[in-house]
């Protein structure tokens, strides 16, 4: 029987090609947050990832054996000292035969015993047994991961080489609000597929933060301030970023285009979200600012939509500045990414402006390009651009968005 089923498995990799090698062992713990891991799984499944799961006894608390074995295909592993699961494939050999051990959620528990080499149940003793990378991404409530011994264990598994995934920050389950909460879906799957990209690729092991679109900034519940930013540049980067092995993070305003496979979205609408995602989002080795930021926006949002005036007068809306998101990134004293690209939308003088933009924004180089009218930039797909840094002035001729977004991948995996 064992036979047949290795073989059938054999089989099934052969017909699915390249497709199917790629495989992870999910560990999913005991969190509320556990209900995403059954998201993450089908994610993962339409990338054409292999997925073995081992659900713990505090997840089964929160998710069925039988949805993950429904999601993954395959069966579900939960006891340590099961003599069918021994002899059908054991825990030593479960922990190996995947290519990364992903646990999600990871609770501040298996963390600690992950942290301390604790090996008392079928989830501990793998991740202690595994002889592949792990990433884990954490969840849990706030106060917990800010304690002094979570903060702990994280530093000495970040030493031990494990990688991790957010928390991000938001609402909790608990009602409490702040820094726990399980990263989403698509990010956690982005970084699987960083983490599994062959290792000669350019980008492998770093992380790509890119910002794109542009940020709409309400006026009242049904109106907003925004621009013709279609988005297409930042998103034909994040592509040529995954297909060089990054990790993407792309934190996008509102678009209309699909999510470029392999990277993870944070979609926002205003600026000040756009700068929390990215801030969240570190730490970066690249963060390339494509996105079309309001300058402005309205200073009081109405809380109700304003009215036309009997007396025919128009409102007065009272602008504030909006942050500035690059300059913010790029003169960080700590965690600044160690490149640093801003893009400059000129209707004349482009050069110029773009070199004043460089030292003013303080980053490494600027992607400028001429978006007045008879150029079609906006909305359109191609693109001229004068790649503009210190130490000189590059012009590259007209080219597709797609194009400017692989040759710029291609030079900053050169000098990351
Ligand atoms: O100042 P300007 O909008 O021309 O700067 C363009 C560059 O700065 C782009 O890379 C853009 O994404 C970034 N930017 C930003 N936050 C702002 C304004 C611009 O990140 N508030």
């Amino acid at each position: 029987m064992q036979a047949l089923r290795r073989w059938l498995s054999l089989l099934r990799n052969w017909c699915l090609g390249d497709q199917m090698t790629r495989s992870i062992l999910l560990i999913i713990g005991g969190g509320i947050a556990a209900y995403k891991s059954l998201e993450l799984i089908r994610e993962l499944k339409k990338r054409g990832i292999g997925v073995k799961a081992i659900l713990t006894k505090a997840g089964e608390q929160f998710v069925t054996p039988l949805a993950v074995g429904a999601l993954t295909g395959e069966k579900v592993y939960q006891d340590l000292f099961s003599l069918t699961d021994e002899t059908e494939m054991g825990h030593i050999e479960l922990s190996r035969a995947a290519d990364l051990v992903v646990v999600a959620p990871a609770t501040a528990d298996l963390l600690a015993k992950m942290a301390t080499g604790l090996a008392n149940d079928l989830a501990s003793t793998t991740l202690l047994a595994t002889d592949k990378n792990v990433l884990a991404a954490p969840a849990m409530n706030v106060r917990m991961w800010h304690h002094a011994a979570t903060q702990r264990n994280i530093k000495q598994l970040k030493s031990d080489g494990v990688a991790f995934v957010g928390p991000g920050e938001g609402e909790m389950a608990c009602g409490e609000y702040g820094l726990g909460r399980l990263a989403e879906p698509l990010e956690i799957a982005a970084a699987i597929d960083a983490l599994l990209a062959p290792d000669d690729l350019p980008l492998k092991g770093k992380h790509v933060l890119i910002t794109a679109g542009p940020t709409r900034e309400p006026i009242d519940p049904v109106r907003y301030i925004s621009n013709q930013s279609s988005g297409k540049q930042g998103y034909a980067i994040a592509e040529a970023a995954v297909r060089l092995g990054a990790q993407v993070t792309l934190v996008s305003g509102p678009v209309s285009l699909p999510i470029p496979p392999g990277a993870g979205m944070i979609p926002v609408q205003t600026a000040e979200e756009m700068l929390k995602a990215v801030e969240q989002s570190l730490p970066a080795d690249i963060a390339i600012f494509t996105a079309a930021v309001a300058d402005w926006r309205v200073a009081s949002v109405a809380g109700e939509k304003i009215k036309k005036r009997s007396d025919g007068k128009p409102p007065t809306l009272s602008l504030a500045e909006n942050p500035d998101i690059l300059r913010s990134i790029a003169t960080r004293k700590n965690g600044r990414p160690k490149l640093v690209v801003g893009f400059a939308a000129e209707t004349e003088n482009v050069i110029t402006h773009a070199q004043e933009k460089l030292t003013k924004k303080g980053c490494d180089l600027i992607v400028a390009n001429d978006v007045s009218e008879e150029q079609g930039v906006f909305g359109g797909d191609a693109n001229t651009v004068h790649l503009v840094s210190k130490s000189g002035v590059e012009n590259w001729p007209k080219l597709s968005k797609a194009e400017v977004a692989t040759r710029l991948m291609q030079k900053l995996s050169e000098m990351a």
